[in-house]
């Protein structure tokens, strides 16, 4: 028997008891292998809607369906084994009401085995929130620039910048947090904002372009490792594998049409007769 002891999944009681704590780490990620790599430096996977646009070429997340959620979101189980995963529920699977809501999300974590949904949305999705928790479903909240809402925001802008904006997106905070919600995605607000929510709510809050006021950071694993096409500007880019891949697949192409890869390579040798 290994003398090592059994590493547990991280749940989302374990992210909410790290509010003021040490910060929190998080990637997404859509993908056996790539869950199975980041695994042991995170606290929290995300299997984002954001899969439409940085594996499917879409131009919003609003077209991602509930079924291409399930479909990564095994996937994302079965490479992971330490990191809580947490699976985003796409557009139009739970705003209609409460009861959509919770037969969508509860389809979600049958069927995945994942510990908790995100969903996006303020004081409007409070009551959800609520009646999903009251059930046995961990809900993560995003508020802020929430990009399934894209088409009446105007576009992809950082949020909440004149007092009006401010106060509204704290209030959408304290009434997710006040709902339930065991942490609070901030995307794209202004620093003094960010830290007022992190200030106001009693659950943590994760940061995307949002400044390091918040109890623990998010980025598209993708946008950090320099492999999407299109990267938001505040996005630091910690890889260039893009640049990576392309020189690999030239050499590899040109050692092809030359013919001139070693015959002990992508090959399998005649057997030798020892006769
Ligand atoms: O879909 C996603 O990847 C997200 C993160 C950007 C927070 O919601």
């Amino acid at each position: 028997m290994s003398a090592e002891p059994m590493k547990r999944r991280l749940t989302a009681v374990d992210i909410r008891n790290r509010k003021g704590g040490q910060p929190i780490v998080s990637l997404t990620s859509y993908h056996a292998h790539t869950a199975a790599i980041i695994d042991n430096f995170v606290d929290f996977i995300l299997v984002g809607d954001s899969l439409g646009m940085v594996m499917h070429g879409l131009e919003s997340t609003v077209p991602v369906t509930l079924d291409m959620m399930i479909l990564q979101g095994k996937a994302v189980m079965r490479g992971a084994s330490h990191a809580l995963v947490v699976v985003d529920m796409p557009f139009a699977s739970y705003e209609e009401s409460p009861s959509v809501a919770f037969r969508n999300a509860a389809r979600i974590m049958k069927e995945t085995g994942c510990g908790a949904i995100k969903l996006e949305g303020g004081r409007h999705m409070a009551e959800t929130v609520r009646f999903l928790t009251d059930r046995g479903i961990p809900v993560m909240g995003h508020v802020g620039l929430t990009p399934q809402s894209f088409n009446t925001l105007g576009g992809f802008k950082v949020q909440g910048r004149d007092e009006e904006g401010a106060e509204a997106i704290k209030a959408d905070s304290i009434a997710v947090a006040e709902a339930g919600a065991f942490a609070i995605v901030i995307e794209g607000v202004v620093e003094p904002l960010a830290r007022d929510i992190t200030d106001l709510v009693q659950v943590p809050t994760i940061g995307i372009g949002a400044s390091p006021a918040c109890d623990g950071q998010i980025l598209v694993l993708e946008d950090m490792l320099g492999l999407s096409p299109r990267v938001p500007k505040f996005v630091r880019r910690f890889g260039s594998l893009a640049a990576h891949i392309e020189g690999a697949v030239r050499d590899y192409a040109d050692e092809v049409r030359a013919r001139t890869f070693p015959a002990s390579e992508n090959v399998y040798l005649p057997k030798v007769s020892s006769e």
